[in-house]
């Protein structure tokens, strides 16, 4: 098929190469002049694992101009949607984009949404901008770090429009629907399903996997914290529950609280859907309330321990491993609030270089000099390279003997063992 995908972000970019490893005729149109740049150059801006070597096995053409859409049989709209600053998400982007592709593309052509929207997104544009073509709703479920495999391998795949446009979106994902002749190993045994429903429903059901995933996190959260509150062992208690296939045994590790560029951005936007629709989601509104307590809890316990004026190496920035984001980190929070506070802080990331947007923040090239002479240590991120640091070389250069893990990377026998005094996550007073 002939495809064009609007937006080089990390849904766009992969959606692009994946749809060109499967044989489609796939042009990426990116406004984005360094991004597009980077693309043309043979990189990835996004450093997502595996993408760029791929890219150059496959005919993938990235380019500024939106000419193709015109002969385009299906345009993949997979452009940014921020949050505004009252939790909304800020369609300008998504507007422009279906603007353009209304005027350019032949009548019929199928137009998949890929971004994150509202619920009536789709049924909006259908009877608006894009009149005369057929709009498909299509999110996406890629974790970053892990799109490629997400990609090729997918739980689900749920797609919801006219009826007309089930049959080409079944062509458009070929391979994968059959789990045939793909990179990679299958997480799961036999192809994904094409759930198919209508715009509305593949539209919720998008707010309501992120939705249900970070309320699964804000409720780890607060077991972790209560099984320290009453003496018991929050691991122990979390690893009997993953044995419950009802409940599941990802996303059971306690943290900091989550964060990225789409759980905060999506619940907060599923508020106000929720509102819009005249719902009080009581649940979903707690568990984002938790997820900001969760880190008020931990930098609180930081400032308590250290003297102002103090000096804190902070292990990580990005929002999780295996990444470079720091949209939404929970790190950068806790960095701006402890530098707010009067601490110092010097990070290291593995995956981050620098940060420029908070010029208080000193960012360092390796561990030991984020470390050196720090009052405390404090790990935010949960990069391998923190699990296994060694603690007895750590504590030689550190000036202090209090180790924060924000992720309950480290035993507390371990960092004792090294002459660390520990503090996990669920080892936290109120
Ligand atoms: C998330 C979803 O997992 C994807 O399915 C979805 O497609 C994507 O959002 C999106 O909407 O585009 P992602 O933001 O890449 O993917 O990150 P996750 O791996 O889900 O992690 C989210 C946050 O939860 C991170 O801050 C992470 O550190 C935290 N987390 C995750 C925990 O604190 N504990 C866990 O056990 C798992």
């Amino acid at each position: 098929m002939r495809v064009t995908v609007v937006g080089a972000g990390y849904v766009g970019a992969t959606s692009a190469v994946v749809l060109a490893y499967l044989g489609h005729r796939v042009t990426c149109v990116e406004r984005n002049a360094a991004r597009l740049d980077r693309w043309l150059g043979g990189e990835d801006p996004l450093g997502e694992p595996g993408l760029a070597e791929l890219r150059g096995q496959v005919a993938v053409e990235f380019t500024s101009e939106a000419c193709s859409i015109a002969s385009a049989e299906v345009v993949i709209v997979a452009v940014g949607t921020p949050m505004d600053d009252n939790g909304r998400p800020d369609l300008s982007q998504l507007d422009a984009a279906t603007a353009e592709i209304g005027g350019l593309a032949a009548d019929g052509a199928i137009v998949v949404i890929r971004s994150t929207v509202p619920v009536g997104t789709c049924d909006r544009l259908q009877n608006s901008t894009l009149r005369r073509l057929r709009v498909v709703s299509n999110p996406e479920f890629l974790r970053e770090g892990q799109a490629l495999q997400d990609a090729f391998f997918p739980d689900r795949i749920v797609a919801g429009g006219p009826p007309e446009a089930q049959r080409p979106i079944e062509e458009l994902y070929g391979r994968i629907l059959e789990g045939r002749d793909l990179p990679g190993n299958p997480r799961q045994e036999g192809p994904p399903p094409l759930l198919w429903m209508s715009a509305r429903s593949a539209e919720l059901a998008k707010y309501a996997a992120n939705g249900f995933l970070a309320t699964k996190l804000s409720f780890v959260n607060e077991i972790a914290n209560i099984a320290h509150a009453v003496g018991a062992d929050a691991s122990a208690v979390l690893g009997s529950m993953a044995l419950d296939p009802r409940i599941g045994r990802h996303f059971l590790r306690p943290g900091l609280g989550w964060g990225g560029s789409c759980f905060p951005k999506d619940t907060r936007a599923f508020q106000v859907i929720a509102e819009g629709a005249g719902y009080d989601f009581v649940v979903l509104r707690a568990a984002i309330e938790q997820n900001a307590r969760q880190l008020a809890r931990f930098a609180k316990a930081i400032e308590r321990a250290v003297p102002s004026r103090s000096t804190v190496g902070l292990l990580g920035l990005a929002f999780k491993a295996g990444t470079s984001d720091t949209r939404e980190s929970p790190a950068i929070a806790l960095a701006r609030r402890l530098i707010r506070g009067g601490l110092n802080v010097v990070a290291y990331d593995p995956g981050v270089q620098q940060f420029p947007d908070e010029p208080r923040l000193s960012v360092r090239a390796a561990l030991v000099e984020a470390c050196a002479d720090a009052d405390a240590v404090v790990i935010a991120t949960e990069w391998p390279e923190f699990a296994e640091m060694d603690l007895t070389a750590l504590r030689l250069v550190t000036r202090g003997d209090l180790l924060f893990d924000g992720r309950n990377l480290i035993s507390p026998a371990r960092a004792a063992l090294a002459g660390f005094r520990y503090h996990g996550v669920a080892g936290l007073g109120d």
